[in-house]
């Protein structure tokens, strides 16, 4: 395999109409872990096959879950909410995936052996204090110095529930702390900034565990009732919205094209990437919609837009498009004038300092960036942008998303790019750089 690809051509039309794009990774990864703690035999349709996917499901195997993962289907033969298979000097590997490895631990609580959890070297840069503090209450013990990976967890026999406030505005430590929930005796109760709700979802109408939800103006308030047993249960896996929005983005800023991405997951809290490019001036459309298990699924058509608008975005959006701002970015370089986005810090907690790696790529392609305080950037964008340099993309620990989001820079405007770390899209979206070709892309 080789060390890097190159691309020295922009994309001139999209040349389908119509694309797939795999299953959602959060969705995924919650299904995986969620269905080991079923009482049997639980199935997967259109499970997402990445690595990050492959982390859990090898984890959960080493728990004595056995898994069946077939191209179209992957089968979970649920344990049960106790049935985990603790055993001395157990070691789980992580890999790359965040989800996997916070939420795992909730998993954990009562483990009776100390278990080590590891994971790769961009994981073990990345801070579990967010979870160590929460699952501590529950009455967990953790060995560790310095909160990252690799840390062990012991667990404890009369796990209790809690109260607890979570102020990141992080889908994966309030779903460490419903899962972890699940094993106490009693209703536990989160206060919780928005984030993503796939977790409330699937509690509330797939497992069918008693949860409420209520909402004032700042937090979601969630009470989650443990000791229930989990039925089996069947899930279809819509496509990722964070793997859609690299196509819908190439297609934005792409000449003449229009797109179709068909079936994905449009729930509300995933989509800040399409609000607000179309604050940005695009005409980007949701059509066949409809509810599966509480999720909003439907097609994503975008075309190709010529004028589009900066703008001065507060942080209302911000973890709703947590994953996609590399795209905004490249997006907002596109725009005459100044575009403005607050309160980012977020993302450089990510699986690589991803704010300093947007303000590194955009200087590497000539676009006046400018980091404000409080993790805020402003960029100073283009009508007309082109690029017409070399430019090299290497050590970035093999972030999938920067990986990826430099192609699309590449394809959109220009330039000879070498973009190094081939593989890493695996991490997430396995067959990205084949629909890229599809589309038109020349890549070596
Ligand atoms: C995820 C939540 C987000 C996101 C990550 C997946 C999840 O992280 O960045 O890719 O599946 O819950 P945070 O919850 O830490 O923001």
């Amino acid at each position: 395999m080789q060390e890097f690809i190159s691309i020295k051509k922009k994309i001139d039309k999209i040349k389908k109409s119509t694309i797939f794009i795999p299953g959602d990774k959060s969705l995924s990864i919650r299904f995986i872990l969620l269905s080991s703690l079923a009482e049997g035999k639980c199935t997967a349709y259109n499970l997402l096959n990445s690595e990050d996917v492959f982390s859990a499901i090898e984890i959960l195997r080493k728990l004595g879950v056995k898994i069946i993962n077939k191209k179209s289907k992957c089968d979970v033969y649920g344990k049960g909410l106790y049935g985990l298979n603790y055993k001395k000097d157990l070691v789980l590997n992580a890999g790359n995936s965040g989800t996997t490895a916070r939420l795992i631990f909730s998993l954990l609580i009562d483990t009776n052996y100390p278990i080590k959890i590891i994971g790769d070297k961009s994981l073990s840069k990345r801070d579990m204090s967010r979870i160590i503090k929460p699952l501590k209450l529950f009455g967990t013990k953790f060995g560790n110095n310095d909160n990252k990976l690799p840390i062990f967890i012991k667990g404890a026999k009369n796990t209790k529930p809690i109260n607890y406030v979570e102020n990141l505005g992080s889908a994966q430590c309030k779903s460490a702390v419903m899962i972890a929930a699940l094993k106490t005796l009693g209703t536990t109760k989160i206060k919780s900034l928005p984030s993503r709700n796939h977790t409330e979802l699937m509690f509330k109408n797939v497992l069918q565990i008693p949860i409420k939800i209520k909402k004032n103006k700042k937090y979601d308030l969630i009470e989650v009732e443990g000791k229930k047993e989990i039925k089996p249960f069947n899930y279809k896996i819509p496509g990722d919205i964070s793997s859609a929005s690299f196509f819908i983005v190439l297609t934005l800023l792409s000449k003449s094209s229009k797109l179709t991405l068909k079936n994905i997951n449009i729930n509300p809290t995933r989509v800040g990437i399409i609000k607000i490019l179309n604050m940005m001036g695009a005409n980007i459309k949701f059509l066949n919609k409809k509810k599966y298990n509480g999720e909003l699924i439907g097609d994503i058509f975008v075309k190709s837009k010529k004028n589009l608008k900066a703008i001065n975005l507060n942080s209302s959006l911000n973890s709703s498009a947590i994953d996609e701002f590399l795209l905004v970015f490249l997006v907002a370089s596109r725009c005459e004038g100044k575009s403005s986005f607050v309160k980012l810090g977020e993302l450089n907690k990510k699986e690589s300092r991803r704010l300093d790696w947007a303000i590194k790529i955009l200087k590497m392609m000539d676009i006046k960036v400018v980091k404000t305080k409080n993790n805020g950037i402003k960029i100073f964008g283009k009508k007309d942008f082109q690029i017409n340099k070399k430019i090299i993309i290497k050590n970035f620990l093999k972030d999938h998303r920067i990986f990826m989001a430099s192609t699309i820079a590449a394809l959109s405007f220009g330039g000879s790019w070498k973009i190094y770390d081939p593989k890493s899209f695996k991490t997430s979206f396995p067959n990205f750089l084949k629909i890229l070709v599809s589309l038109g892309a020349q890549i070596k």
